[in-house]
């Protein structure tokens, strides 16, 4: 399949699925030899990063936690506007090694809001794992430990990333094609 209609909207490939486990193959190796002997836990954005962490984890040989986290969005007063909080976390990062697994990391606002969370739960440190990054509009300087993929500023879907909520169960990366 090189291009997908979903919705109203046509794609077209661009990260087939073998490169993309490839390079999952790379960034576990990486972990595997970097975080060894650390206490390790991998927190999970969803919803996009589950098929990212499903297959990361699966690859994972030094023994590690790990769990799943959400960002509610809900709306504040009208001078703080849009809230994001995270929830879903119930154990103690306490001194320990954080990996964040996000699918993708475009502004990188949402990472911003994971990332002043997470510090007030004094992890020791905190690694961030991502699928994507585009780093075209990035707008904060934070290092990405562990990335897969810089990719240029376009809307894509599949392998866990979706449009209106549809194409998240592709295997490869589509891109939107404009027209
Ligand atoms: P950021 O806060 O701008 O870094 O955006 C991060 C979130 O926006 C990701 O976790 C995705 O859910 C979503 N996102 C950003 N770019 C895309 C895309 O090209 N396709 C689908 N979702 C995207
Ligand atoms: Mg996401």
């Amino acid at each position: 399949m090189n291009t997908v209609r979903i919705l109203d909207k046509r794609f077209r490939i661009s990260i087939p699925a073998g490169e993309i486990q490839l390079k999952i193959e790379d960034i576990a190796d990486r972990i595997n030899s970097e975080l060894k002997g650390k206490q390790l836990v991998f927190v999970v954005i969803l919803n996009g990063a589950f098929m990212f962490a499903s297959d990361l984890y699966k690859l994972i040989t030094i023994e590690s936690s790990i769990t799943f986290l959400k960002l509610a969005s809900y709306s504040g007063t009208s001078t703080t506007g849009n809230i994001k909080q995270l929830i879903g976390l119930n154990e103690s990062l306490k001194n320990k090694t954080v990996v964040v697994v996000e699918d993708i990391i475009d502004t990188g606002h949402t990472l911003d809001v994971i990332l002043n969370q997470l510090r007030v739960l004094e992890p020791a440190e905190i690694k961030i794992a991502a699928l994507l990054h585009k780093p075209d509009s990035f707008k904060y300087n934070y290092k990405i430990d562990y990335l897969g993929f810089g990719i240029p500023n376009d809307f894509i879907i599949g392998y866990g990333l979706d449009y209106e909520g549809f194409g998240r169960n592709l295997n490869s990366i589509y891109t939107l094609i404009d027209n």
